[in-house]
Order: C-alpha cells, then sequence, then structure tokens
C-alpha cells in the first residue's frame, strides 16, 4: 500500500567503530497549514468536541425523528445553542450536528455496500494533483499527497461507493439510482446548506461532516470525526467505547493499594522502591493500549474487564519503567517527571537492581495470568524480543558514543524505530494475545508496522520537545544522537557544518552554545523538517490499519493515534485559488524533491 522512496538501507561497519543501519522513510506526507476556522464554526477542536457531546445527549434525551425540515431542526438548534449558552453565531453548524446525530442509528443500520461518501475535491493538493476529472467528479491517482486517498481507500474497502466531487446535482442523480441508501459527506456549510433539501426530501440517512473553512483553500475539516462516521456500524461495539473511562480505570491501577492487589504485597526496601517507582507518573500509553487492543478484540465487551488483564498490563508498564530506570542511568540524567531519577536518589547500584527487579516481576506476572499455556508461550516470547530489540536500539545509541560520528537522519530513525517501538508493539501484541490467540494471527504483522511508525512518531516528538528546553535532559545537552541534529547536518555548509559536526563528535567548540546550535536548527528548517518526518508516521501508522480486517480494531487504533499525539483534527488542503493567482502572477509551480516534503508557507 505504501510507496517507499528508493532510499536504500545501508550498512556500514568502519574498524572499531559502530554505525547503525540506516531506516528506510516512508514515503512523505504534505505540511498543512493550521487554519482558524470560519468565524461561524466553534475555533479549537476541544469546543467544537464539546458541541458535539451536548448535541449527542440532546438528541438521546428528546428523541428527535428525522428526516426533519430546516424550519424545525433550526428550533431544535436554538435549544441547543441556548444550552451550551454559546454565540448564535454556531447555529448552523449546531444545526448540521443534530442533523447527523439524528439519523446515526439509521445510518449505522445501512450495509457500507450501499453508502456513498462524498468527498469535496478542494481537499486535494491543486498544484500536484494528478488525477483527471470526468463528469462524476475527480479520478484519485492515489498519490498519496492528500487525505483523499486515505479516506477514499479506507472507505471503499468497507464497501462504500465514493465520489469526490463538488454539488448537490451529482448527489441527487447518485440518489435516485436507488443504489445509495445513505451518505457519509464532507462539505462546507454553505454548500450543505444548499443539498440540505434534497437530503431531507430523499429521507436518506446522512452524516455531513463540515469543513472549517469555505473559502476552498488550505481547507481544514474534524478529520477523526469522518473516520468516526466512516465507520459507523450497528456490530461496532468500540465505537461506544469509552476510552476515557477505561483510562481513568488504567490510572487507578497503578495506585499503591491496587498495585500490592495485583501484584501481591512486597517486601523491603528494594521492593518498595520499585513499587513506587511503578506509581509515579507517567502516561500510562502502554498498558492502555494493551487494554484498549484486548477491549477491540474481545469478543464479550460488556462484561467487566477480567482481572487478569491487569496482571499483563502491568507486566507491560513493568518493563517499560524498568526501561526508563536503566536509560535513565546511560543518558546520566538527573531529572525525570520533574523529579529526581532513582540512580540520582538512590545511587547507581540500588537503582539498576530496582531496573532488573521491575523486568523479572514483568515476567512473573505473565507468568502468574490465567491464560492458556500456548498465549503464555507466546507472550514470553514476544516480551523477550521486544526486550532483546529494544536493548540493541539503546546500544546503537551507546556503542556509538564509544566513536561517535555524525550520524544520518536515516540512521537516527532506525534508533528510533528499535529502541522506541518494541515497548509498543509488546503492549498491543499482549492485548491481542489475551483476547485469543486466533486474533493474533490476523493482526500481527499490522501490529508491527503499526508499532514501528507509532514508536518512532513518538521519539521524534521526544526530540522536538527538546527545543528551548535547555535542561539536562535534553538530547543536545548530553550530546546524545538527535533527529533535529542529523537533519541540521545534512543540510549544513561550511562553518555551520563544522560546528554541527563537532557537537556530534560530542565537543563544543569554545564560545559555542548549544542556543547557537538551536536557532541553527531554525535556520536549516531542521525542526520543520523533523515536525513533517512526525506526521509521515503518524499517517503511516493510520495507513497501515487498511490492513485489518477486524473493524473493532481498526477504528480504536485510528482513535489510539489521535489521543496519543493530541490532534484530532487533520487539514485537508486546497490550494485552487492560490494556484490561479500564481499563475495570474507568473510564479512557477514548483515540484519538490522526492525526498523533501514543502508546502509551508
Ligand atoms: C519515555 O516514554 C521514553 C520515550 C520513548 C520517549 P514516555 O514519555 O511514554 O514515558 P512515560 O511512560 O510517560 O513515563
Ligand atoms: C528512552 O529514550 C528510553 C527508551 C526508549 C528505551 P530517550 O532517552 O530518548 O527518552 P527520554 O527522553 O530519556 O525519556
Ligand atoms: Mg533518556
Amino acid at each position: 500500500m505504501l510507496n517507499m522512496p528508493t532510499i536504500q538501507p545501508i550498512s556500514l561497519s568502519l574498524a572499531g567503530s559502530f554505525v547503525p543501519v540506516a531506516a528506510q522513510i516512508p514515503r512523505h506526507v504534505v505540511q498543512q497549514r493550521v487554519r482558524a476556522p470560519k468565524k461561524n464554526i466553534p475555533q479549537t477542536i476541544v469546543e467544537r468536541n464539546h458541541f458535539l457531546q451536548v448535541v449527542r445527549h440532546y438528541v438521546a434525551e428528546f428523541n428527535p425523528v428525522p428526516p426533519m425540515p430546516a424550519d424545525e431542526l433550526k428550533v431544535h438548534a436554538d435549544r441547543i445553542v441556548q444550552m451550551l449558552q454559546c454565540d448564535p453565531i454556531y447555529r448552523d453548524y449546531v444545526g448540521v450536528l443534530t442533523n447527523n446525530e439524528m439519523w446515526r442509528e439509521q445510518l449505522a443500520a445501512v450495509p457500507y455496500e450501499r453508502r456513498l461518501l462524498l468527498l469535496p475535491k478542494c481537499l486535494r493538493v491543486e498544484s500536484k494533483c494528478p488525477a483527471p476529472f470526468d463528469e462524476f467528479g475527480l479520478l484519485c491517482k492515489q498519490c498519496g499527497l492528500c487525505t483523499i486517498q486515505d479516506l477514499q481507500a479506507e472507505a471503499e474497502k468497507l464497501g462504500y461507493a465514493t465520489l469526490v466531487a463538488e454539488g448537490s446535482a451529482i448527489v441527487m442523480s447518485l440518489i435516485q439510482t436507488g443504489k445509495i441508501e445513505a451518505i457519509v459527506g464532507v462539505s462546507c456549510l454553505s454548500v450543505l446548506e444548499r443539498a440540505f433539501p434534497y437530503m431531507e426530501a430523499a429521507a436518506i440517512p446522512g452524516v455531513a461532516i463540515p469543513l472549517l473553512q469555505d473559502d476552498c483553500i488550505d481547507t481544514t475539516v474534524d478529520l477523526y470525526w469522518v473516520w468516526e462516521y466512516i465507520h459507523l456500524t450497528t456490530d461496532d461495539k468500540t465505537r461506544r467505547l469509552d476510552l476515557g473511562a477505561l483510562r481513568d480505570e488504567v490510572d487507578f491501577w497503578f495506585s499503591p493499594a491496587s498495585l500490592d492487589t495485583i501484584m501481591g504485597n512486597g517486601e523491603g526496601e528494594t521492593e518498595r522502591i520499585a513499587r513506587e517507582w511503578l506509581g509515579r507518573a507517567g502516561k500510562r500509553w502502554r498498558p492502555f493500549l494493551t487494554v484498549y487492543t484486548f477491549q477491540a478484540l474481545r469478543k464479550d465487551t460488556d462484561s467487566p474487564l477480567p482481572n487478569d488483564i491487569k496482571k499483563i498490563a502491568v507486566a507491560v508498564e513493568c518493563f517499560h519503567k524498568a526501561s526508563l530506570i536503566h536509560d535513565d542511568i546511560e543518558d546520566q540524567d538527573a531529572l525525570r517527571y520533574g523529579e529526581k531519577t532513582l540512580h540520582e536518589e538512590y545511587g547507581t547500584a540500588v537503582a539498576l537492581n530496582v531496573g532488573d527487579l521491575l523486568i523479572g516481576e514483568g515476567y512473573r506476572l505473565i507468568g502468574a495470568s490465567k491464560v492458556s499455556a500456548e498465549q503464555k508461550e507466546q507472550m514470553l516470547l514476544v516480551a523477550s524480543q521486544g526486550q532483546r530489540e529494544l536493548c540493541r536500539g539503546q546500544g546503537a545509541e551507546l556503542c556509538w558514543a564509544r566513536t561517535p560520528m555524525p550520524l544520518t537522519q536515516h540512521q537516527v530513525l532506525d534508533i528510533f524505530r528499535k529502541k522506541t517501538a518494541p515497548a509498543f508493539e509488546v503492549a498491543l501484541r499482549f492485548g491481542a494475545l489475551y483476547a485469543g490467540t486466533e486474533q493474533h494471527e490476523e493482526v500481527e504483522n499490522v501490529l508491527k508496522t503499526y508499532s514501528e511508525a507509532l514508536g518512532i512518531a513518538y521519539q521524534i516528538r521526544d526530540d522536538l520537545s527538546d527545543i528551548g528546553a535547555n535542561g539536562k535532559t535534553n538530547d543536545l545537552a548530553g550530546m546524545r544522537p538527535s533527529l533535529l541534529l542529523a537533519i541540521a547536518h545534512e543540510k549544513a555548509r561550511d562553518a555551520q557544518k563544522e560546528l554541527i559536526s563537532s557537537v556530534w563528535h560530542r565537543e563544543l567548540p569554545i564560545g559555542s552554545t548549544f542556543e547557537q546550535i538551536e536557532q541553527l536548527y531554525g535556520e536549516l528548517g531542521a525542526d520543520a523538517r523533523a515536525r513533517t518526518l512526525l506526521e509521515t508516521y503518524k499517517e503511516e501508522a493510520i495507513r497501515c490499519l487498511t490492513q485489518l480486517e477486524t473493524p473493532n480494531l481498526k477504528g480504536l487504533l485510528r482513535r489510539v493515534i489521535g489521543k496519543i499525539f493530541n490532534d484530532v483534527e487533520i487539514k485537508g488542503w486546497c490550494k485552487e485559488r492560490e494556484t490561479k493567482i500564481r499563475m495570474r502572477d507568473g510564479v512557477p509551480l514548483e515540484m519538490p524533491a522526492q525526498d523533501e516534503t514543502v508546502m509551508t508557507k
């Protein structure tokens, strides 16, 4: 599915030195500009989600029945606006959401094969889009430059008919064929207003996700919503899964009393420190992923979580937290979670030993869980393979430090893949294994690709978050391999290259500062490039889900990306007007080199 650029992995071995192999970078996605929504649309995704929740509650409570003429819909929208105590300027938007939610159940009951996905062509990259048009709209070439391809591919795989076109006339003619029984559409509010009377007249279940702008330039949409409506079925139980509640539950397992219940009472100082470290802060993404995956794959989602999934989820966190203790020693970091690291507090020997204990605890919990011998065997294999890979990744970084030299961005990305992806993969595969081995066969490959992309993206974000934080835990200050430093080194010339090169050799020339290096990141576009790569790997994680046959898991893993990276809004790109202006002004439309993603204005 994914086109790889023609970068060959290279393996260098210089006498006495370690050089990691290069990673393959997936095809890049277009970097889209963040734009404020039109003023009659709530400005942040947090507000928009809140609006949707209130609309959902309203529809559940008052049960308005569709199809509903515009006048009647406006009465409901006005009431909701009052409940929201928001500016009446949002009434049309609220009306669209209300109409969507009224149709929700009926849309869910229509088989995918009898639904139409309608996308606006302004989501494409006008200046580069190779797709021609016919009378039915855009004939997408799957070039991967915009989100149209992903939405289309996903919908078509489910069985939808899809259409990339503007205007209500085509929709009406399709409805009249009688083959379309429901529509999921993306459109701007003004087009929706025009199309609404036709839809209402045809009484066709329709869900419309509003574009956040209506000027055909850089339009954006809450893609997460589109994804959710596309997958809406009566069988998809995860749509109703409250991830927030699940998250609270998993968080609770790491409170001291709960840890004692799950792991048994600890004895002595070493165990006390280990439990305290396990309970200390942390985002708990890995145990969440285990539980989410289990929930998505198990047959009976309505019954409470079985007790032993707690052991498995805690085991995953034991491995992760152990790796952090060891990593802090290796990186000589004095702070984590804004507090002293374990070796700083208790000395290296104690910290090392606590890390070892936690690894042992992870294996003990797997052994103690009530799963079949085959599941247990698989879990042990998955955990040990994950640990091996993580150590190889950490090792690549640590061995590099013995004979430091500049690394390419591909080599740094390969280190990221090795050191950060395994913990995610173990977490996901544990959830799948606990749910039953038969599903495990089906999802194994996807979970691997997903974890790799997620792990790399996660680590890129970690690198990006270092910028401006010149603390001791900063990779730059610690003179550890960093993606930004690799990109800057590749882009720099002459004196700048020499300066960056000396940092790669772990020497900061007298008179130079780390702030200066960070400034160079900006000048050389290293941070922009790293952000592009972050988006690329996130996109890769989403794309690989296309191969999943299990709708529950697919939907859930898609939602997880939005949650981890806290960006449920993905932008569409439509530069029609700008392209016309540039052509009029005689400005050439440059094509980017294959390895360079552009589009930042
Ligand atoms: C830290 O992971 C190590 C990296 C992979 C960057 P997290 O940032 O997920 O650590 P916790 O679990 O929240 O402590
Ligand atoms: C974390 O790596 C350790 C592993 C992924 C095993 P980093 O050193 O890059 O992460 P932080 O910044 O210390 O959390
Ligand atoms: Mg570290």
